[in-house]
This record gives structure tokens, sequence and C-alpha cells, in this order.
């Protein structure tokens, strides 16, 4: 027990704050009260840390139903694209296959994409959030690859659309520009190319910015913000001084009219740029047969800004991408 000396007027003037007759106040009654002050304080900092943490969690979940609500749309759009596809295009056999688009699933336990590529198989853990909020150490998702001339590359719209290809080992295939549409709409991605020639060169070229659009604006590229090695002179690439806004182009969807430049470059798809020459870069070309690197004019991986003979066909080549930046919370803005 304090003796009644220890109170003194600093000490009551701290409680004229609080509306409390001070008469009958006892030194007891003192500290039990600043004890309930403390716990009163506690009490709100809890509840205050509680409403924060409901808040936040709320957020969360507004995210994920965005996403899902987003997803869900694009299904819609992508069967009723498609089902305008097959009417626009009467001389195209109607296709039943074509009606399953592959659409990226989300794994509920890894919260990875799971891509479907042509009409069965899949490839999983696409684009797997890493543990920072930043997409910057990302892994790579390899959209094409030619290593072998085991996979054919002349193939039809449809086909290039779902993808096609040795999916499982990763080797010679195409995901698909339904993919790539799907996956440069919801992220912000950076392309990566690496092509090697016969003397076991690779040579390395990064575009900060890579986009594709939709079937109806027949998977129109952007390319820009090019970083590497792959031209001699380093100043400008091949690639998107080139080819940057040229639309897809297959054998039997040509993009140009008066010109069919898949025919001329072995009946395979790709960005073709208008003009006779159609291409200065060409990925999905066909590889050589023997070690000295010549194939048919113009039917090769081509890359002119580093060999300028349209004989030639490179080793090899791996075009991959890597999200930056999720897109769906600048879409919610609009
Ligand atoms: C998307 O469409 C396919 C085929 O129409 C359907 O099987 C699937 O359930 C749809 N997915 C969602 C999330 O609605
Ligand atoms: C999600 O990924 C985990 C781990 O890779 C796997 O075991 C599980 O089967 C996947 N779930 C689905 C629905 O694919
Ligand atoms: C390139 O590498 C392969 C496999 O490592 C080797 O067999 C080949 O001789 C190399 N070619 C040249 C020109 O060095
Ligand atoms: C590509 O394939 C189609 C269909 O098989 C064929 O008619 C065409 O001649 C091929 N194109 C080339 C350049 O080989």
């Amino acid at each position: 027990m304090l003796s009644p000396t220890t109170i003194t007027i600093p000490d009551n003037s701290k409680f004229s704050l609080i509306n409390c007759p001070r008469t009958s106040r006892r030194p007891f009654n003192i500290t039990v009260e600043r004890c309930y002050i403390l716990l009163i304080h506690l009490f709100l900092y809890i509840i205050i840390f509680i409403l924060i943490c409901i808040r936040f969690g709320q957020l969360n979940t507004k995210q994920e139903k965005i996403l899902s609500t987003l997803n869900l749309n694009h299904n819609v759009t992508l069967y009723q694209e498609s089902q305008n596809r097959l009417l626009n295009y009467p001389n195209h056999k109607p296709d039943c296959s074509c009606q399953q688009f592959s659409y990226p699933k989300r794994n509920q336990t890894t919260r990875c994409l799971d891509l479907r590529v042509g009409l069965s198989e899949t490839i999983s853990n696409v684009f797997c959030p890493s543990s920072s909020t930043e997409y910057e150490h990302n892994q790579w998702l390899m959209i094409q690859n030619r290593r072998t001339n085991h996979i054919n590359f002349n193939r039809t719209w449809i086909e290039y659309q779902r993808g096609f290809g040795n999916i499982v080992d990763q080797l010679d295939f195409w995901i698909g520009n339904e993919n790539l549409y799907w996956l440069t709409n919801n992220y912000h991605c950076r392309l990566k190319i690496e092509l090697t020639d016969w003397y076991n060169e690779t040579r390395k070229g990064i575009y900060e910015l890579f986009h594709i659009s939709n079937q109806h604006d027949d998977y129109r590229m952007q390319i820009d913000g090019y970083s590497g090695n792959i031209d001699a002179y380093n100043k400008f690439d091949s690639f998107s001084r080139w080819h940057n806004n040229a639309p897809f182009s297959t054998y039997d969807h040509p993009a140009t009219e008066t010109t069919n430049c898949p025919d001329l470059h072995g009946g395979v798809g790709w960005w073709y740029h208008p003009g006779d020459e159609c291409a200065h870069v060409q990925l999905n070309g066909f590889l050589p047969t023997h070690g000295d690197g010549l194939v048919p004019y113009n039917t090769g991986i081509l890359w002119i800004g580093w060999k300028s003979d349209r004989h030639f066909s490179f080793q090899h080549v791996h075009m991959s991408i890597q999200p930056k930046l999720r897109r769906d919370r600048n879409r919610h803005r609009r």
C-alpha cells in the first residue's frame, strides 16, 4: 500500500483529462484505474489489429474472385470466338475438336497454371507465383523449341492455334497461339530467344515487351525492348525491327492475300511481315539434314542479322517467356 503522502498534485493532473470525481479518490483506486486504462488500450489495439487482418484477407479473396471471373469470361469469349471462326471460314473443314481450346487452369495446391497444348497434352507448373511479390526471378516457360526434324512444322491455322509437337520432352513443339494470347494478356511478359549455329555458338536476345493479340487480330505480335547479342551490330535487332506488329500466318490462313508467305517458307506458320521477303527472322523453319547448315532457299531457321544467307539454317533455337507482372489489376481499373 502506498502511503497517502505519495499522492502528489502532478499525479492528479494526469487524470484531469478523465471526467472522474477526484474528491473520494484513494491510492489503490488510481493504480486499478491505470490498469483498466492500459487494458482498454490493449483491447482496442487488438480489435484494430483483427479488423486489419480481416480486411487484408478479404482483399486477397477479392483478387482471386476477379481472376476467376476473368477466366470465366475468357472461357465464354473463347468458345464464342471459335464458333464465329468456323462461320467466317466456310472453306475450313468443321473440326469439332477446335472447340476444346486450352485454358490455363490454376492448380489450387501450387497456384501454378496448367496449360493444355494440342488436344490432350498438358504442361503443368507454369507461371508459379514466386515467394516475392515481384515477378523478377520467375521461371522461364519454353514456348517453342527446334532441335530435330521429327515434328513437322508445316501445319494448319488450327494446329498452330492450339499447339503441337513433343510436349512431354519439350522438344520440337509450339505451345499454341491461343495459349500465347492468354498468357501475354494476363501477364506482362518478356521473351527470350536462344539461337545456336553450327559452330556451337549460342547467342541470346531478350525482349522486355512481348504481346500477342487475339485470333480476330490474327494473333498479331508486339515486340520491343531488345537487349542481347544475336545481331552483329547491336544497335538494332532484326526481329523487332522487321516483325513488330506482324500478324500470324499459316499456309491455310495467310495474312496477306497477295503473297502466301508460309508457302515460300516451307509451309510453316510465323509472324511474317508484309513485303516480298516475308521474313528476316523465321524460327519455325526446317533444320538441315546434314551438318553443313544448308537448306533449300528460305525454308530454314533464319536470322538474317546474324547469318545473311537464306540457304542457311541454324542448329537449334528455343523461345521462352517469363511473367513480369500480372495484368488483371490494370484491367479491373478500366
Ligand atoms: C470452359 O469451357 C469448357 C468447354 O466449353 C468447359 O468444359 C469448362 O467447364 C469451362 N470452364 C469454366 C471455368 O467455365
Ligand atoms: C497440383 O499440384 C500438385 C503438386 O504438383 C499435385 O500433386 C496435384 O495433383 C495437382 N492438382 C491438380 C488438380 O492437378
Ligand atoms: C558441337 O557440339 C557437339 C556436341 O557437344 C559436338 O559433337 C560437335 O563436334 C560440336 N561442333 C563443333 C563445330 O564444335
Ligand atoms: C505443307 O503441307 C501441305 C499439306 O500437307 C502441303 O500441301 C504443302 O505442299 C506443304 N508445303 C510445303 C511448302 O511443303
